[in-house]
């Protein structure tokens, strides 16, 4: 073998594993999630979540835009798994392949949706419920929900959902979920035994309350 034959076969291997790399590169892209590939699958979910992810209140369809990717690939598993006990949800998130879930999470997050009006007999009861969320219940032993969900309840990624501007009757909803136990994906059971200390009118009014606060917007 020549010298130059040598060369050009090093130089073709050195190639091969250039290759390999980048592709070894692209898939753990991919496997983090394709917002633009989230985008082609989302038409099975826009008639309930919306075309921005802003959910629809009247039928308990919850806002996905801008909530962290992690955590909305994390309920899409639960569902499929029975942790979280849901018919619709379940039936569709098992029809998805772990990558449609980490795409169709990424595609949510980057979303920007308009707050839904609140109505306004709402504010009544948010009195109440802002001391619940800011400061929480001392006599309850109720800690208040701004301690994991971020101040104004605006998330704190990766796992903790924003609560701000999601509708009232899907967080109330939620919060029955979890006393019921039909909710029980939360590893530390820390919202269950949360859910179970809160009376009916806690949970409205915490409710009404984050309803009526701002949303976070995706960051870049
Ligand atoms: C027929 C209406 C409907 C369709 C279609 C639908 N969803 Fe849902 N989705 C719901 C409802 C209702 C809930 C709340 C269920 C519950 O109480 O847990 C929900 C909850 C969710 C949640 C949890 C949100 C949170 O804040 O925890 C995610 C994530 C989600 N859906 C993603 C999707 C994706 C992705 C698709 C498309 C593949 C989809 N949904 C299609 C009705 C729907
Ligand atoms: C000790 C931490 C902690 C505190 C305090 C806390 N939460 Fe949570 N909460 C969580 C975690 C963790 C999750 C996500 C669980 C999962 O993976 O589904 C969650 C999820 C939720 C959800 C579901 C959101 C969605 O999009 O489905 C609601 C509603 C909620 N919490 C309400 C509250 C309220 C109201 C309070 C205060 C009364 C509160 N939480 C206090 C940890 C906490």
């Amino acid at each position: 073998m020549s010298a130059v034959t040598r060369r050009i076969k090093l130089i073709s291997a050195v190639c091969v594993v250039l290759a390999a790399l980048s592709q070894h590169a692209l898939r753990a892209d991919d496997a983090a999630g394709s917002a633009a590939h989230g985008a082609q699958l989302v038409s099975t979910c826009s008639g309930c979540h919306g075309q921005h992810g802003e959910g629809l209140s009247a039928s308990g369809f919850p806002r996905l835009a801008g909530q962290a990717a992690p955590y909305l690939a994390k309920q899409l598993r639960d569902y499929a798994g029975g942790t979280r006990e849901n018919a619709v949800m379940a039936s569709f998130a098992k029809a998805l392949s772990a990558q449609d879930i980490a795409d169709l999470a990424a595609y949510y997050s980057t979303l920007s949706a308009p707050q839904a009006k609140p109505a306004r007999e709402d504010a009544r009861a948010t009195t109440g419920g802002r001391m619940l969320a800011n400061l929480g219940d001392a006599r309850a032993g109720v800690q208040g929900c701004g301690n994991c969900h971020g101040p104004g309840g605006r998330g704190e990624a990766p796992l903790l959902p924003y609560l701000a501007g999601q509708h009232a009757g899907y967080l109330a909803a939620q919060l029955g979920a979890w006393q019921q136990g039909t909710r029980h994906n939360d590893s530390g059971e820390q919202m269950a035994a949360l859910a179970k200390k809160l009376s009916a009118a806690d949970i409205a009014a915490v409710s009404a309350y984050y309803a009526m606060q701002t949303p976070p917007t995706p960051q870049p």
